[in-house]
């Protein structure tokens, strides 16, 4: 007897037809050459072996500037006979053992290999067949790239020293043997011995009653890659903003940190009306000493955050916004390698750029996508083009070099870009399902590509075919398709400048009483490339640059200052020097000294008293420019 199936046969035969005979979606397949899941930067070998959950147990010595205690990892084993394999750093290993139940231990081999510059060593650790946890004891090297011990002089408060990590990109190893790769995420826990009087905080739950004690214990319930484990020692207090979010700090600069960090309650809102709930249950800010070598760091649940943030108006607050996205681009959908950086930065970018129209106002949004647009142009002019492209190639490479502005604002230029063709509330919505599709997971450009192909560039191929991801994926430059932010507040002061230099306008006249942060970085970057020491003395008299309590402010000034030969601002240059060590103010001014044989001894002069404060990450960008 033969079956019918009227309805299900013809629908069996179209499908059929539609995967043989169909021609494939113009970008079909281009996936494939953005999906390599191997990273270079780790020795670690979770396809075998993977670590699902750090446990530490650490003393905090600042005596001998080392962490001493021992790791303990759990393990799924999808292949059975194979040692794990981790990275490492500098760090003294004593001794490892493995576990079948976490009850009963026995000592176990291990290995460390050779040394590589960029990378480290690999530890490799055997493992007998039940084996389901590995411990290994180990104390951290003094000078552990990750870490920076702060004496007190160099803290706001000059009575307790300070220690903090800074794992991005690759530096966890150098305070955990673990599978440093943002492909492996992690739960963990940890146990922290400190100095009576010290707090320890980390980038996991952290309870402000916990305090006055000796150790503190930490849990990190929601899996993370390593390079969001962070570690922070010092005289911190709390001060709550809202019921989910507070900023910790040096008691002495907490009143001054919370009042700047008050919208913080309002920035996670704002995000969580665009692009869904916030998943960490506690946003905390903590301030660092000024020492610290990036602006912010997006440690899960605690943000690590440079002071010069803190200009008093809250001018400088965007950089909380880009953290707090980071929540979700980063530390909820993460780039699986370092080369898929792009999709950490450039869709924290763009989402920064969203939380500050929410919060701010489209004008200021606009005025600093359009300060972004021209740094990167600008950036780009001087950089080796296989460096302008998103997908970039880090081979034999620090990940730290990649840190250019390309992936942060031509990735939010290509989320822009996608914005205007399929508008908005389209794009919205599927920024909205990227996130969710991929929580919790770490993803590679190629899982992006096959996303927006499925979710909205198939939808509509007419809108598609204005968009050549493969360009912006793969080729220098920007693309001409790219979008122009327009800002009219920043063409008044272009014009203002090209006035005033032109002999048509006095500066007394100029409505400066009333501008942002960005209006006077463009009308300074709206100078020539060389201003001379008699125009800066003039500006300076007018408005005080010199003296100005805005970093972002300062730092454009200093360089215009060097560039000019303008002395008066040298003494300034030099406290600054001795003071910040935040790489992306420090980097352009030792650059720009370097540029003259007097310049160039002076920096030498000036870093050879700076350099012992500096943070690992830091000195190692100076040591490089002034070799
Ligand atoms: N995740 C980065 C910092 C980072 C990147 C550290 C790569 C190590 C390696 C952080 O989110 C960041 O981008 N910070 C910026 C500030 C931001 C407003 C552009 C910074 O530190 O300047
Ligand atoms: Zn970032």
């Amino acid at each position: 007897m033969r079956i019918h199936f009227p309805v299900v046969l013809p629908a069996a035969f179209l499908l059929a037809a539609a995967c043989t005979k169909a021609p494939p979606p113009v970008q079909s397949r281009l996936e494939e050459k953005f999906s390599e899941r191997r990273d270079i930067h780790s020795y670690s070998n979770p396809t075998e072996v993977r670590v699902n959950h750090v446990g530490l147990d650490l003393d905090v010595s600042f005596t001998d500037k080392v962490l001493r205690g021992s790791a303990t990892l759990t393990l799924d084993r999808p292949v059975r006979d194979k040692p794990l394999i981790l990275d490492s750093r500098d760090l003294k290993i004593s001794r490892a053992e493995t576990s079948a139940d976490g009850v009963t231990w026995a000592p176990t081999g291990f290995q460390v290999g050779s040394v590589d510059r960029i990378l480290g060593a690999p530890l490799s650790v055997t493992l007998p067949v039940d084996a389901k946890q590995v411990r290994i004891f180990y104390e951290t090297a003094p000078t552990a790239s990750g870490l920076q011990w702060l004496t007190p002089q160099q803290t706001a408060g000059k009575k307790h020293p300070f220690l903090f990590t800074q794992s991005q990109a690759i530096h966890a190893r150098s305070w955990i043997p673990t599978q440093d790769s943002p492909g492996v995420r992690v739960r963990y826990s940890a146990k922290i011995r400190v100095p009576a009087g010290l707090q320890a905080v980390m980038s996991a739950r952290n309870d402000p009653m916990q305090k006055g004690v000796t150790e503190y214990t930490f849990e990190m319930p929601q899996p993370i890659p390593a390079y969001l484990i962070a570690l922070a020692v010092g005289d911190l207090s709390f001060q709550a903003i809202s019921k989910r979010t507070g900023v910790w700090a040096e008691p002495v600069m907490l009143a001054k940190a919370a009042k700047e960090l008050e919208d913080t309650e309002k920035m996670v809102q704002a995000a969580e009306r665009l692009y869904g709930l916030y998943r960490w249950e506690q946003y905390d800010v903590l301030i660092l000493p000024p020492s610290f070598p990036f602006g912010g760091m997006e440690n899960p649940r605690l943000t690590f955050a440079t002071p010069t943030i803190l200009a008093g108006d809250k001018s400088l607050v965007g950089l909380i916004a880009h953290e707090l996205a980071h929540s979700w681009s980063g530390n909820l959908v993460t780039n699986a390698t370092w080369r898929d950086f792009w999709l950490n930065e450039g869709f924290t970018t763009y989402f920064e750029r969203r939380i500050q129209e929410e919060v701010y106002g489209a004008e200021r949004s606009e005025m600093e996508a359009l300060i972004e647009k021209q740094e990167v142009i600008r950036e780009m002019a001087d950089l080796p083009e296989k460096d302008e492209m998103l997908y970039v190639d880090l081979k034999g490479r620090d990940p730290d070099e990649g840190m250019t502005q390309v992936p942060y604002v031509k990735g939010m230029l290509l989320l822009r870009r996608l914005e205007e063709v399929f508008g908005r509330d389209r794009f919205d919505v599927f920024l909205r399902g990227y996130f969710n599709e991929f929580a919790f997971k770490s993803i590679v450009t190629g899982d992006f590509i096959e996303y927006i192909e499925n979710n909205l560039l198939n939808h509509d191929r007419d809108l598609a075919a204005k968009i050549n991801l493969q360009e912006w994926l793969t080729q220098p430059g920007l693309p001409a398709e790219t979008p122009q932010p327009k800002s009219d507040a920043l063409q008044k002061t272009e014009a203002a400048a090209k006035d005033w230099l032109a002999g048509r306008r006095e500066l007394s006249s100029l409505p400066t009483k009333s501008w942002s942060t960005q209006e006077w970085l463009h009308f300074l970057r709206s100078m020539p490339p060389s201003l001379d020491a008699n125009r800066m003395s003039q500006l300076d008299a007018a408005f005080s640059l010199t003296e100005s309590g805005n970093s972002e402010i300062l730092a454009e000034w200093l360089l215009m200052a060097i560039r000019g030969g303008y002395r008066t601002a040298y003494p300034k240059l030099d406290r600054f020097l001795m003071e910040v060590g935040r790489r992306k103010y420090i980097k352009p001014l030792y650059q720009e000294l370097a540029k003259t044989p007097e310049g160039k001894s002076h920096a030498k002069k000036v870093y050879a008293k700076a350099r012992a404060g500096y943070h690992p990450i830091s000195a190692a960008t100076v040591d490089d420019l002034l070799k």
